[in-house]
């Protein structure tokens, strides 16, 4: 099996690309960075350019899936360019992936891509579980970039290409994402949730994506899906079970909303929408979760670590 792999380089795709050589998976990876295309050992890696629609399209060569993480990050601040930046990356890359095996006018193997996608899509909802049926609308920045970047994934249908959507929760990891960014003023006594603290946090942890991606690759999955852990829980309960996994359990009273609106503006959707995710479906197609629940997905986290 070779896999094309997107964003090899970040958070995801390095877990990925462990886990898929592991399984004697053979590994093209397209980046961003000409500097990158050596990087990674055991891989084979092309440059790219989703801005300029420039690629390699050797990338191709013998590949059976393509995993499409890339994506600018959106924990940077959101101003008018680089809000910009957000969609592009994901959806000019997107199309670019489209363009250039079009291009290869049916000399590809390629029979099915799995997208990134991500519970932005969802809107802020304190109460209700939503699940991959959830009628979804373009009220903020984040709902209108994944709607698109989804719609542009889903176009690869039409190529004959399985098409499987993966709604990624808050990836918890030990080196970067979330855990990285709270860890600090956890680790000073300044940790605190946010707003009120109890907005839903739909995460998973990060050997459990990789293995929903890899599931997805073995069973040749089509359609959308939740990619978060079986059992939510709110923010608070989220940092205090954080806060407890390295051993700093004092945390402070919530930040008030208008705090945290002040600081960032409209990116302080990130910290105060609530989404409680359903991962029905993709256990109903006999993924199980080796972490479902916080205390010890995070206590695996930091086995080793010493903090
Ligand atoms: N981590 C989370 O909690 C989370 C939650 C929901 C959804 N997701 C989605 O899952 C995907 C993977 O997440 P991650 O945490 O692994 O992300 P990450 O660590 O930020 O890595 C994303 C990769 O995308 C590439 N990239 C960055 N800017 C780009 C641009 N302007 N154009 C094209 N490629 C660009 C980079 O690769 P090169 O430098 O090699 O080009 C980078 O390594 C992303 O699409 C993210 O939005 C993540």
């Amino acid at each position: 099996m070779k896999l094309l792999i997107t964003g090899a380089t970040g958070l995801v795709g390095k877990e990925l690309v462990k886990k898929a050589l592991e399984q004697g998976m053979i590994i093209h990876y397209l980046t961003t960075h000409k500097s990158k295309t050596k990087t990674i050992i055991g891989a084979r890696g092309f440059y790219w350019n989703p801005s300029s629609q420039e690629i390699d399209s050797s990338c191709f060569e013998g590949v059976d899936v393509i995993v499409h993480l890339a994506g600018a990050t959106i924990s940077k601040r959101w101003t008018a360019a680089y809000k910009k930046i957000i969609l592009a990356s994901r959806v000019d890359s997107t199309r670019l992936l489209e363009n250039a095996l079009k291009k290869t006018k049916g000399k590809n193997r390629v029979k099915q891509i799995i997208g990134a996608s991500a519970l932005g899509i969802y809107s802020n909802d304190f109460k209700n579980i939503v699940t991959e049926e959830t009628e979804v609308s373009s009220n903020s920045f984040l709902e209108r970039v994944v709607i698109d970047w989804e719609a542009a994934t889903a176009v690869f249908k039409t190529m004959n290409i399985k098409v499987t959507t993966l709604r990624i929760g808050l990836v918890i990891a030990v080196n970067g994402g979330v855990v990285a960014a709270m860890k600090t003023p956890i680790l000073f006594g300044l940790g605190a949730a946010f707003g009120n603290g109890s907005q839903g946090q739909s995460w998973i942890h990060i050997k459990d994506l990789v293995g929903i991606i890899l599931f997805s690759v073995t069973t040749k999955l089509e359609g959308i899906y939740n990619a978060v852990a079986p059992n939510p829980v709110s923010q608070t309960h989220f940092i205090t079970a954080l806060a407890k996994a390295i051993n700093r359990p004092h945390i402070l009273p919530p930040l008030p909303e208008f705090i945290i609106q002040l600081m960032v503006g409209e990116m302080s959707s990130l910290l105060l929408d609530s989404h409680w995710v359903s991962s029905k479906k993709i256990e109903g197609q006999g993924f199980s979760f080796q972490y479902p629940e916080i205390n010890t997905a995070f206590k695996e986290l930091f086995k080793k670590s010493m903090v």
